[in-house]
């Protein structure tokens, strides 16, 4: 199964995948091409670092989503790659639903809370002023409504007397590099259907 991976930040959640598929604990999942709207980002270090083809796609807009013009020239570079499943991975873009349509029921997302709570911006902020005691990530599909499609798996957390915002932080990504891998092979084998 051929898997391309959008991020726009350090990359950790790539770095896990890509620790995974060398521990052959990937399944049938192999990835071919990592990509992020942020020059320089981490990701496109960390892909470049395990010899993964990468490349900055310029998302034409300073704003939270692609110029359709630009959207309209991934859409093509993704295409080339041939892409079974599209991993949004600290993606922090809104794709637009022809992006969505072009990949119909093959791209799903990383979030850091346990949905339906704190969708949106800042999740694990929001859960700790909230003053949950558990927490966690949601891996789902992505639809048109953002944070809302169905869902794959999650993990929790507990946040424990003493923990900090960024012990919080530090739990909920541990869960996220777990939880990712995970998901992927067993999209890649089957055990968990697509759309
Ligand atoms: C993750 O916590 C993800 O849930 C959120 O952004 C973060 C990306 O981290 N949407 P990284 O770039 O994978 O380190």
């Amino acid at each position: 199964m051929k898997v391309c991976i959008l991020g726009s930040g350090r990359g950790s959640n790539c770095k896990a995948i890509l620790e995974a598929s060398i521990n052959q604990q990937l399944g049938l999942a192999n990835i071919v091409g990592v990509f992020s709207d942020v020059q320089g980002s981490g990701i496109l270090k960390v892909a470049e670092s395990y010899g993964i083809e990468n490349h900055f796609l310029d998302p034409g807009s300073p704003k939270a989503k692609v110029d359709s013009i630009n959207e309209d020239a991934w859409i093509k570079i993704l295409r080339c790659y041939k892409p079974e499943l599209i991993v949004l991975a600290g993606f922090m873009r809104i794709v637009s639903s022809s992006f969505i349509q072009a990949f119909d029921g093959r791209i799903i997302n990383i979030h850091p809370s346990i949905l339906p709570s704190f969708k949106g911006l800042h999740a694990i902020e929001q859960a700790w002023e909230y003053k949950v005691k558990i927490s966690g990530c949601t891996i789902h599909w992505v639809s048109e409504d953002i944070d809302s499609g169905k869902i794959i798996a999650q993990a929790p957390v507990r946040l424990m007397n003493g923990d900090t915002l960024e012990k919080l932080t530090q739990k909920i990504q541990a869960a996220e590099h777990m939880l990712l891998p995970w998901v992927i092979s067993d999209l890649s084998t089957g055990t968990i259907p697509f759309l």
